[in-house]
């Protein structure tokens, strides 16, 4: 099952808002997979005032830079102290972006996951090279949890914050995304729009992870009409 909303721009966050709550619907204590990123930032800003159907059980970042300042602002645990605050989300674990070891800590972060049971829902924004979390280019659907090195497209993209971008990142795998039960995929802004179309209408291929998404049997994809394009 998939399920496609467009949308006009001002009314993207709300549409993302409402996918995530309709795809919490019905679940028992659902275990989240969480992304960050500016299409996130409205929707996480909303979710504080909403009721939820169902109490999330918890919450794991699906990503986080492998960084040696743990309080950098650019983090992926700094975006979560930002945005998912004062709601009815749980706190997100994230892995440490200064681990010594950072394969042993998204190992660590992933068998928390299974430990869990897995993800219930996994939400997803899209990278302009297709990545999904920090499943880049050339990720297959077995690919793993992992230390990971940021493609240039995804440095070249990274929020103003970043003096120097990382290169090196930790990733959920397309292993724990796919076998999420619930996916919700959100795009907007015409940067999104050529990759998008191709992972939504192109061939299913790791060259681009998101179009691996293809015929996950429960999808939910917001976007706004920039995003769209013509699809
Ligand atoms: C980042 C993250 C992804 C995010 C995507 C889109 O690099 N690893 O989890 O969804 O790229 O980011 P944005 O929403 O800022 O375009």
């Amino acid at each position: 099952m998939t399920q496609m909303r467009v949308v006009p721009p001002a009314e993207f966050a709300a549409a993302a808002v409402a996918a995530f709550l309709d795809a919490l619907r019905g679940l028992s204590a659902p275990v989240l997979g969480l992304p960050t990123g500016r299409t996130m930032e409205p929707m996480y800003e909303h979710l504080r005032r909403c009721t939820f159907p169902v109490q999330p059980a918890d919450a794991f970042a699906i990503d986080e830079y492998c960084w040696a300042d743990a309080a950098h602002p650019g983090l992926n645990a700094a975006f979560f102290a930002r945005m998912v605050v004062d709601g009815p989300l749980p706190v997100v674990h994230v892995p440490r972006a200064d681990a010594i070891d950072p394969a042993a800590a998204i190992g660590a972060h992933c068998q928390a996951i299974d430990a869990c049971g897995g993800l219930d829902l996994v939400v997803l924004g899209i990278g302009e090279n297709g990545h999904i979390a920090f499943n880049e280019p050339g990720s297959a659907e077995d690919a793993p949890c992992r230390v990971v090195r940021l493609a240039a497209a995804t440095r070249a993209q990274l929020a103003d914050s970043w003096a120097e971008s990382p290169s090196f990142g930790m990733t959920i795998g397309m292993m724990e995304i796919l076998a999420a039960k619930r996916v919700v995929l959100l795009a907007n802004g015409v940067s999104k729009q050529a990759v998008l179309a191709a992972a939504l209408r192109g061939p299913r291929t790791a060259a681009l992870p998101a179009s691996l998404l293809q015929g996950h049997p429960n999808l939910r994809v917001v976007v706004d009409h920039d995003a769209a394009g013509q699809l």
